[in-house]
């Protein structure tokens, strides 16, 4: 057994457009880390947690850290003759749409491995770091779960037999996300959305997907760029956004090759095809934030193909 460990688990971009629920990638400078160490008490103790603003849960049960480091214990049958202690540092605000709750269950499960010899393979850690997942949001999809647990892009062919799939990035793909200060919880952004679908909309968004899985497969980015849209979530969740198709509009004016929301939102992603034109997306999409006196920061990253690492 190690003792007084650290993991880092990244922030990741779900759906990526067309794919609700069933796409996601993992992005790099943003993300929670968890430091575990041996403790006398059996089961997972949450002893700190900083960056949360006091907002979050320390009851085990309750936190989805805790959740999900215990669902592991349990699972190797150890709850009731090992004990840990965690802290949790929440290195990006949560209600943003860049997983913040999945990067928090993914650390819990991995750092319960890690301390423990690595019993379990980061795939096997899927369904114990989903665990946490579900009881933030009440569903179970891994489109942040799995990028942030495994890392590069992931599609997700079935969520409940969590069939993922990683596709590899192309060359020179930056991601670009604006974050505005505004907190939007996936659980309300999921409540806004119809349970119905027209054909044709569904005809248009199965093009779109696996438009962008070839694109990306192949390096086509013209093709990405082509893909790169949601005729079914972004129209419904835009109004939640002030000033979605504004930003929109900036980033596509900058020569992104697409731009949706991010996972739940509020934050906006783009994809580009280098680094330059990623920068320009960026400033372009956060001078219409400015403009309303809206706060908000951005990232540009290329794809993290590592997701939770120890550190
Ligand atoms: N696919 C999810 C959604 C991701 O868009 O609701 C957010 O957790």
């Amino acid at each position: 057994m190690k003792n007084n460990i650290k993991v880092f688990a990244p922030a990741t971009i779900a759906n990526i457009a067309c794919g609700f629920d069933l796409l996601g990638l993992a992005i790099n400078g943003i993300g929670d880390e968890i430091v575990i160490r041996a403790s006398e008490t059996k089961g997972i103790t949450i002893s700190k947690i900083t960056g949360d603003k006091g907002k979050l849960p320390k009851e085990t049960n309750k936190n989805v850290a805790g959740i999900a480091a215990l669902a592991v214990l349990k699972h190797l049958g150890l709850e009731k003759e090992l004990g840990f202690e965690m802290e949790l540092r929440k290195k990006m605000p949560f209600g943003t749409g860049l997983g913040s709750s999945a990067a928090s269950s993914v650390a819990g499960a991995m750092a319960v491995n890690e301390a423990l010899d690595r019993p379990l393979t980061k795939r096997q850690l899927l369904p114990f770091a989903m665990l946490g997942e579900q009881a933030a949001d009440g569903a179970y999809h891994a489109d942040n779960i799995a990028p942030s647990l495994l890392g590069g892009i992931i599609f997700c062919r079935d969520n409940p037999s969590l069939d993922v799939h990683r596709i590899y990035a192309p060359k020179g793909l930056y991601a670009t996300v604006v974050l505005p200060e505004i907190e939007i919880l996936t659980k309300d952004s999921r409540n806004v959305l119809s349970e119905n679908v027209s054909l044709k909309a569904h005809i248009q968004q199965s093009g779109n997907l696996g438009g962008l899985i070839i694109g990306l497969i192949n390096g086509d980015f013209d093709l990405i760029g082509r893909s790169l849209s949601d005729v079914i979530i972004e129209p419904q969740r835009a109004k939640l956004i002030p000033h979605f198709y504004a930003v929109k509009e900036a980033a596509l004016g900058a020569g992104a090759l697409g731009c949706s929301i991010s996972g739940a939102g509020p934050s906006i992603f783009a994809l580009n095809a280098n680094s330059l034109e990623a920068e320009a997306t960026a400033r372009a999409m956060q001078e219409v934030f400015k403009y309303h006196n809206i706060p908000s920061r951005v990232i540009v990253s290329e794809i993290n193909n590592e997701g939770a690492i120890l550190c």
